[in-house]
């Protein structure tokens, strides 16, 4: 296990070295069709459904904007990348290269400051990323992407085109075949009215990349529970559904922290009247295990291709590398070299461990 750790590590390492390298080489390289090859995961709903809820406790730090309303308008790429026990957690943005945050209060302010840079103080959202990275002892490796919620009318100060384009958004990311949808839809409305659901029918007709998230278990009115969902009854996936409770409004103004919230929905679980026998599959910890494991399957899955997309990856880098003589960036020049190394990297691991089934080896 510990080497299919570490190529989901390096593989989350070249995901980042490309994005920042940026579109150096004119977009349709090697490198863009790695970045395409490489899995992620993408969170979809209705506006106000919990992504960004259920985001943060996938990755268990409160750090990013949420609340009623249009609050995320920017695409979020965020990546964790798992460190070794005891070292220190922090964060980093693509805009703001070398420079640590600690204080992941600090980093849900950057992220709101530089949503703002682009789009203004308005509710007005923008198709380009946000980049931030998170080192942590405590996370998995995973790419998760935080997006725009699906509207159905725009608001006052939005131009009537708003929910096409943020349909059109977030279809860029779930179409795209290794992306793992995570459709988020809230207990307390219809599954049969969830954007999520109806957006991720269309990319993923079979549900085979889909995880269906239903939220806000918790404002369901009394008298009446969401096992049909749950159970697999109202809509069939291939992946199990997963209920959570996140924080309410109520909780987060009175900043009842990740693992209070954590607890508590542990504890609403095991003590549910209606959901007490699912309660091993419920919540947000378990999603993320479920999600860790599911990548990693088809991170092996993928591996055959993924290695010769690097190798090409590789010949093309040792070419642009040989030609650096001519007007390069000095940082896309620093960049091309990590990528080169980190693909080489991969490429033995992979060799060492993974090609044949080595007796004994990895799995
Ligand atoms: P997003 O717009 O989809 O990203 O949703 P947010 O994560 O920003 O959440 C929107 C609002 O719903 C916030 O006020 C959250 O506190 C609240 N919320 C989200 N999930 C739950 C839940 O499971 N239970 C309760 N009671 N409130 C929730
Ligand atoms: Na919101
Ligand atoms: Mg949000």
């Amino acid at each position: 296990m510990a080497t299919m750790e570490s190529l989901i590590g390096l593989v989350n390492r070249i995901q980042r070295a490309c994005t920042a390298l940026g579109d150096y080489g004119g977009g349709d390289n090697a490198f863009s069709s790695l970045w395409d090859a490489l899995p992620s995961v993408a969170v979809v709903g209705g506006q106000s459904s919990g992504k960004s809820s259920v985001l943060e406790s996938i990755v268990g730090r409160d750090f990013l904007p949420r609340g009623s309303g249009i609050v995320t308008r920017r695409p979020l790429v965020l990546q964790l990348q798992k460190t070794e026990d005891g070292q220190q957690e922090y964060a980093e943005f693509g805009h703001l290269p070398r420079r640590r945050f600690t204080d992941f209060s600090v980093v849900r302010k950057e992220i709101q400051d530089e949503t703002d840079r682009i789009t203004g103080k308005t509710k007005q959202i923008s198709p380009v990323p946000i980049h931030l990275s998170i080192y942590s002892p405590y996370v998995v490796n995973l790419t998760l992407i935080d997006l725009p919620g699906l509207t159905k009318v725009a608001i006052e100060g939005q131009p009537e085109s708003i929910v096409q384009d943020i349909e059109n958004m977030v279809r860029t990311y779930v179409e795209k075949p290794n992306c793992v949808i995570l459709a988020i839809s809230p207990a307390n409305q219809d599954i049969a009215t969830s954007d999520a659901i109806k957006l991720a029918r269309e990319v993923d007709p079979q549900g085979e990349r889909t995880f269906g998230v239903l939220t806000k278990l918790d404002l369901m009115d009394k008298g009446t529970n969401a096992l049909d969902v749950l159970e697999g009854r109202s809509y069939r996936l291939q992946q199990p559904w997963v209920g959570i409770v996140n924080r309410s409004q109520a909780d987060i103004n009175k900043n009842v922290d990740m693992i209070a919230a954590r607890r508590r929905e542990r504890e609403y679980f095991a003590t549910s009247p209606d959901y007490g026998h699912l309660a091993s599959k419920m919540g947000s910890e378990y999603l993320a295990k479920l999600l860790s494991r599911h990548l990693e399957s088809v991170i092996k899955a993928r591996i055959p291709s993924i290695t010769s997309l690097i190798n090409k990856s590789i010949e093309e880098l040792e070419s642009e590398m040989d030609h650096l003589g001519r007007p390069i960036a000095v940082d896309a020049g620093a960049q091309l070299y990590t990528i080169l190394e980190l693909c080489r990297a991969f490429d033995k691991i992979f060799k060492e461990h993974l090609e044949g089934g080595r007796p004994g080896g990895d799995q």
